[in-house]
């Protein structure tokens, strides 16, 4: 017996993605559905692949930024199945459209992002409530996201998370409002997952995901890791649970514990890859030419002890790598220099802030150093911004610093 069986499910947002994964899921769980999207080409092979797998399904097109085609999804459910159990309002623009600071997105991407994120989920529940009164209850599930929690100083998007903030305040309240009518509510607050919503950024966060570093279970998120919990949500499996939002995200919250714990900083910006190399250099001076993993960036930065500049030009979107030094001086102290990339577009002017320290950390032989970065000049957000960069390395009886090591920017 399938979770959903004799339920009849609409699904917003159905072609690609969460949406159409939580469609073929759904359908194998027993749901008769009601799939919707704006994108009629791209529905129509979600649809084919519902019906080849036996799934009962019908569809809609409906554009959702509009609001007079919002109840056209419920009028489906209702004239195909006579009624409506679950609805999950899936439906979004991301990013990649809709991203952007506040100074920096334009009025109309800011409506769509309003219009299409949250207003297309008062207009389609308002239409969808009464049919599930009838139906003597059902379940609503909302796609939010992490991005309704934190800002991103990489990747700002002020209207999206503005969208999916209101997505959870939205949640709670009809929770409160339709318990009396066995109707629950509740979000999903999915992390990155693998869709065309994150095409730009996935490689990086997969190669980052996989070398430990901000996701602690070390991939990304699969569509296929939040229509599970879609439909958990959905099902009766649930049916204690209103009022509340499920964070998918491989555990990515715990990295930010992470940078509490180290009395700094409020979000992890880039994880760099730092090698720590053993570079006696007499008096405090030192020249070293940067190396750049990012095939088509031009890098060159001229290392001193008390300060670093440099300007990396990348137009490729690759990630770039950091390949820093831990110097000893003359004074028998340990200075860590380096360069810093960056893999988005454009270019970005830094230099560092004083010298780096060190200081004895737990274990033989290790220490812990730091050097504090500001960005002059650079793309998106980073104007201005500062960062530390911290490490752990290991001295050797022959006073030679060895191991490779890993290293974080935080953002103050
Ligand atoms: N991918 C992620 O990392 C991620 C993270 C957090 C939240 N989300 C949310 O997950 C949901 C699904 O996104 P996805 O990642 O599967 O990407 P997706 O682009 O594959 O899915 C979004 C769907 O919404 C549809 N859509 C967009 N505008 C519409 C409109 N005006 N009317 C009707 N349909 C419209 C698109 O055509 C698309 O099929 C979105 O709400 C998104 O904000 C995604």
């Amino acid at each position: 017996m399938g979770a959903l069986d004799g339920k009849v499910a609409v699904i917003t947002g159905a072609a690609t993605g969460i949406g159409r994964a939580s469609a073929l899921l759904f359908a194998q769980a027993g749901a008769r559905l009601v799939l919707t999207d704006v994108r009629d080409d791209a529905l129509a092979p979600t649809v084919e692949a519902v019906r080849a797998a036996k799934g009962e399904v019908t569809s809609v097109i409906a554009d959702l930024a509009r609001a007079e085609q919002c109840p056209m999804v419920v009028d489906q459910a209702l004239a195909t199945w006579g009624r409506l159990d679950v609805l999950f309002n899936n439906a979004g623009v991301g990013t990649m459209v809709v991203g952007g600071t506040v100074e920096s997105i334009d009025l109309e991407h800011w409506d769509l992002a309003q219009d299409v994120n949250v207003r297309a989920m008062y207009l389609v529940s308002r239409a969808a409530v009464p049919a599930m009164r009838a139906a003597g209850g059902g379940s609503i599930v909302n796609t939010s996201s992490v991005s309704a929690f934190r800002g991103s100083v990489g990747r700002p998007s002020h209207a999206y998370a503005a969208s999916k903030g209101a997505v959870l305040a939205l949640t709670h309240a009809m929770a409160a409002s339709y318990g009396r009518d066995r109707i629950r509510v509740n979000a999903i607050c999915p992390g990155t997952i693998r869709t065309r919503l994150t095409a730009d950024f996935i490689a990086r966060a997969e190669r980052e995901a996989a070398e430990g570093r901000g996701i602690p279970l070390g991939r990304v998120g699969e569509p296929e890791d939040i229509a599970r919990c879609a439909l958990f949500l959905a099902s009766d499996d649930a049916s204690w649970i209103s009022g509340t939002e499920i964070v998918v995200d491989g555990g990515a919250p715990s990295c930010h514990a992470e940078a509490a714990r180290v009395g700094v900083m409020r979000e992890i910006v880039f994880a760099l890859e730092f090698r720590g190399v053993g570079v006696p250099v007499p008096g405090a001076e030192g020249k070293r030419r940067a190396r750049s993993t990012a095939t088509s960036q031009t890098l060159s930065t001229v290392l001193g002890a008390d300060g670093i500049r440099g300007r990396v030009d990348a137009t490729s979107g690759e990630t770039a790598v950091l390949e820093a030094s831990v110097q000893r001086f003359g004074d028998g102290t340990f200075v860590e220099t380096g360069t810093i990339a960056y893999g988005g577009a454009g270019t970005i002017d830094f230099e560092t802030i004083g010298r780096g320290w060190v200081a004895p950390a737990p274990g033989p032989g290790t220490m812990a150093g730091g050097v504090l970065w500001k960005i002059i000049r650079g793309a998106g957000g980073f104007a201005g911004a500062q960062g530390l960069i911290t490490s752990n390395f290991t001295v050797s009886a022959a006073g030679e610093v060895v191991d490779d090591q890993f290293a974080r920017i935080y953002l103050p």
